[in-house]
This record gives structure tokens, sequence and C-alpha cells, in this order.
């Protein structure tokens, strides 16, 4: 699958971002290795601190499908930021290596890292 296709998802899944408290969209597309997309979007809660990032809801949502070996990671956000240290752990847990696309709002990447260099020296599943 083309990058552009991947940003593409992201992007459409903008208008879906549950964000009524923050105001700061934030959506996700997560290609697996067998080629399929999927995507989040953040979901807020009036109990602020039950927030879950687009990155979650996207890793979240692929293994509930049965898909935990993963690809790329599209992430757009305003400014075309890096995802948090929550989302970085999670992801680590199934992908170390996860290549993430950083995408401003108007769909132009902005960063482009590896897992790995974003969460350096991780623990995970090999730690215990
Ligand atoms: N957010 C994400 O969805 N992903 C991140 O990696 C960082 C932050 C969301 C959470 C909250 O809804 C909003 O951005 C502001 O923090």
């Amino acid at each position: 699958m083309k990058d552009q296709e991947l940003i593409d998802a992201a992007m459409a899944a903008q208008q879906c971002c549950y964000c009524p408290y923050s105001s700061f969209p934030v959506s996700a597309a997560l290609l697996t290795s067998s080629g399929k997309v999927f995507t989040g979007v953040n979901v807020e809660n009036a109990s602020y601190g039950l927030t879950i990032c687009a990155e979650r809801v996207a890793v979240g949502t692929a293994v509930a499908a049965g898909e935990r070996s993963f690809e790329t990671l599209v992430v757009v956000v305003k400014g075309g930021g890096s995802p948090c240290g929550a989302c970085r752990q999670v992801l680590n847990e199934f992908a170390p290596k996860l290549r993430i696309l950083m995408v401003n709002q108007e769909g132009e990447i902005v960063q482009e890292a590896n897992l790995d260099d974003l969460l350096p020296q991780a623990f995970g599943p090999h730690s215990l």
C-alpha cells in the first residue's frame, strides 16, 4: 500500500475525532503486515483522565480483529507532532520498530521516525 492511501485514511478519520474538551483532534491509521488498515481517533470523556488517544484506539481495533503485526502508522495532528509516551509504549508491545509518519492537518508529512528511535531501551514483552 502506498503511504498516500494510509495518509488519506487517517485524514478521513479526522472528522470522527471526539474531542469536545480539548478541541485537539488526533486521528491515526495503522497498516498491518497483511495489508489491512485500521483507523483510530481520540475519544475524550467528561471524566477527562479517561480519554483514549487515537493511536491506542487504532491498535485496539486492529488487535480485536486478530491483527498483531504492524508496518506503518500515520498520525494526523496539528503541526504533525509525535505520539505521546503512553501510545509509544502500547505500540511497542506489537511493533517495536514500527514506522511512524507524523502528518499535519493539511495532509503533509512533517516527520518520519521508527518507534525504537522514539522509545529507546523500551520495556516490552522480552523484558519480563
Ligand atoms: N492525543 C492523542 O490522541 N494522541 C497522542 O499521541 C497525544 C494526545 C489526544 C488526547 C486528547 O484527546 C488530545 O489529544 C489532547 O491531549
